[in-house]
């Protein structure tokens, strides 16, 4: 997971953990690296994560959030970002707290999803809870959760007042969105939505890449994951995923992506 190439820069690596010493100790390890930044997990939900005491869960004691932030920060040279939700429950949104607590310990940014840990994916992300973390402190926020398309990201920014947006899950399958947002807010007219075409050529360049990090057999494992992702939306989709999922090797997957592209079943969709 710590594998990157040049051309992905600035990279940012995120730990998690709950030990400042050995937070600490990572933190170098991976500046070591080479990567840019480091970011520190304090919202992950997971149940194996947070009953270690780790993730989401740090944000029921701000005291030792305080101590991790500190050691963290005097070990590396680069910028330290954190990551966080709103709290861990409805009834403790210490957020701003935190991110308080974050500014004065030196940390670079903040980044808040919407969500308390206890609402795991559920309901909403709350965008006013957002600004009122980016009130509370100087440094800056981005904002995060449940941004889908170039319209979202430019409301997030302007009810947030937030710095930047990150954008999850609807990136998967459609890395046109940062392309969207970014026309959008240039003030272009909204692009269009990408074509079957275009989709299944980056499909078919993804695939390339993967074969060539991951070998075929891992490949083919992960393309096939997202294959739903990349077809989403497109009337047929069904039937083309059933294709991809029956292809058994990537020679028979490259055919069927070549044969997709000149089909006339699957249409242009809408998104
Ligand atoms: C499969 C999956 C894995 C995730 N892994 C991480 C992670 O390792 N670290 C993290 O900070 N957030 C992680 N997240 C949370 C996302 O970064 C993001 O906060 C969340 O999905 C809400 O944003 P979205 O609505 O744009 O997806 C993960 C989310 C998903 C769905």
């Amino acid at each position: 997971m710590t594998h990157f190439s040049e051309a992905e820069r600035p990279i940012g690596l995120q730990l998690f953990g709950s030990e400042p010493d050995l937070l600490a100790a990572a933190a170098q390890k991976a500046e070591g690296l080479g990567v840019d930044l480091i970011d520190l997990n304090l919202g992950c939900p997971a149940p194996r994560i947070v009953h270690s005491g780790e993730g989401g869960a740090l944000l029921r004691q701000p005291e030792h959030c305080s101590k991790i932030f500190e050691a963290v920060v005097q070990a590396v040279a680069c910028p330290v970002t954190i990551k966080l939700r709103l709290g861990w429950d409805e009834k403790q949104v210490n957020a701003g707290e935190i991110a308080r607590r974050a500014e004065d310990a030196g940390i670079g940014a903040v980044t808040v999803h919407g969500r308390t840990v206890a609402q795991g994916f559920s309901g909403k992300a709350d965008w006013g809870a957002i600004g009122r973390v980016k009130e509370a402190v100087r440094i800056p926020v981005f904002g995060n959760g449940d941004v889908t398309s170039a319209g979202d990201a430019a409301a997030l920014l302007e009810r947030c007042g937030c710095d930047g947006v990150m954008i999850g899950r609807a990136a998967l399958g459609n890395p046109w969105i940062f392309r969207q947002i970014r026309s959008q807010l240039e003030g272009n007219k909204p692009e269009p939505p990408p074509s079957l075409q275009e989709r299944l050529a980056v499909y078919r360049r993804h695939l390339e890449l993967s074969i060539s990090y991951r070998g075929e057999g891992g490949a083919l494992r992960e393309m096939r994951r997202q294959a739903a992702r990349y077809l989403r939306g497109f009337p047929g989709a069904a039937g083309a995923r059933n294709r991809i999922m029956g292809a058994g090797s990537a020679e028979r997957l490259f055919k069927v992506i070549g044969e997709l592209s000149n089909c006339d079943i699957i249409e242009r969709g809408g998104e």
